[in-house]
């Protein structure tokens, strides 16, 4: 029988104002440049990892059923890197439950991934600082190393895997709200992973978002800093444009803006002309999320629900806090 805990944990996504997209080293998942994300209060990730010495692999329970496909091996590796880290060869239990949708571009990896490495860190005893962990995310989803984070967070990129790590970003005097116009759920047709990787190795547009994407984190860092928020959300939506032309001039081509994607930019564009400061950003999915201030978000999130009807569903989140260990009982 094993001494070790079970350990639970729950994390939320995040959704980056200026994009991570493309990786220096796939395996370490050290990224070409920096970014700077929000992390939500909606779509929470809870992850509870069970040791248990009778195991001959890793069990993994996703949304209530026994899972064995691509997403189980990724859990069963993220594992093994904490296990190779205590010196451990007992196999877990996982159960995850993901409250928003999965593999549509609402960063289900960045919460799935950081809640999953504080539950097995606390699991297996690993103790880490808070850099530590963003760290340890990071080998599992780049883009959870900042869900580790509540708030703004910045993902440096770092040189090697002791500097490439989240932190958190101060915002001056900032209520922002995200308005995520859900139009597709269901899972995308070509993961964020495969997607950076054909855009690095075959768009001739990707030296651009190189030289690009430095000096939009920096203007976005003095923008947060300054509290100026109609500077952040124009930064915010040209960086997003930014990273989707990169991968239209892939080969062959990534596309992942759907017609209602377009519609809703234009109705952004068109609550900008009607005095509603909103500005719209885009992952690697059809789904479109709305930056705004906390005041004009039920205006946005209206807006939006007019627009589409019945084809989609509005949510609106707000600033969400960063991982935490929520349960820790012997097992
Ligand atoms: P998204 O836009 O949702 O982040 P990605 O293509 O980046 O989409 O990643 C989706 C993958 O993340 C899933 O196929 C799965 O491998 C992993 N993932 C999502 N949720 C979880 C979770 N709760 N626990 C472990 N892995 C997860
Ligand atoms: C468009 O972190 O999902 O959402 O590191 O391969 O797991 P992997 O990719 P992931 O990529 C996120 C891409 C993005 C932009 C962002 O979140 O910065
Ligand atoms: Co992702």
């Amino acid at each position: 029988m094993t001494l070790l805990p079970c350990a639970t944990a729950i994390a939320y996504p995040n959704i980056a104002l200026i994009k991570y997209w493309g990786k220096r080293d796939e395996a370490l998942i050290l990224p070409m440049t920096g970014s700077l994300s929000l992390t939500l209060d909606v779509h929470a990730t809870t992850t509870t990892v069970s040791p248990d010495a009778r195991l001959s692999a890793d069990a993994v329970e996703f949304n209530g059923t026994l899972i064995d496909d691509a997403a189980a091996r990724k859990v069963a590796v993220f594992l093994d890197l904490v296990r190779q880290r205590v010196g451990s060869r007992v196999f877990a239990r996982v159960r995850t439950r993901n409250d928003g949708p999965t593999a549509a571009g609402l960063a289900s990896s960045a919460s799935g991934f950081a809640a999953l490495a504080a539950a097995a860190a606390h699991a297996y005893a690993l103790e880490l600082t808070p850099r530590e962990l963003s760290r340890l995310a990071r080998r599992g989803s780049g883009s959870a190393s900042r869900s580790v984070f509540g708030g703004f967070a910045i993902w440096h990129a770092g040189q090697d895997d002791a500097s490439s790590f989240a932190e958190p970003v101060q915002a001056a005097s900032l209520d922002v709200a995200m308005v995520m116009a859900v139009i597709q759920a269901g899972q995308k047709a070509i993961s964020s992973r495969v997607a950076m990787r054909r855009t690095v190795e075959t768009s001739p547009f990707y030296p651009g978002w190189l030289h690009q994407n430095p000096l939009d984190l920096e203007a976005m860092q003095q923008a947060l800093a300054a509290g100026d928020f109609t500077r952040m959300g124009e930064l915010t939506e040209a960086n997003a444009l930014r990273m989707h032309a990169t991968m239209l001039g892939a080969m062959p081509p990534v596309r992942y803006l759907a017609p209602d994607s377009l519609r809703i930019l234009d109705e952004v564009a068109a609550l900008r002309q009607r005095g509603v400061p909103a500005y719209a950003t885009m992952d690697a999915g059809p789904n479109v999320k709305v930056l705004c201030q906390r005041h004009d978000a039920l205006a946005v999130a209206d807006a939006l629900r007019a627009l589409l009807g019945d084809v989609g569903r509005v949510v609106v989140a707000h600033a969400g806090p960063g991982v935490r260990v929520c349960e820790a009982e012997g097992s």
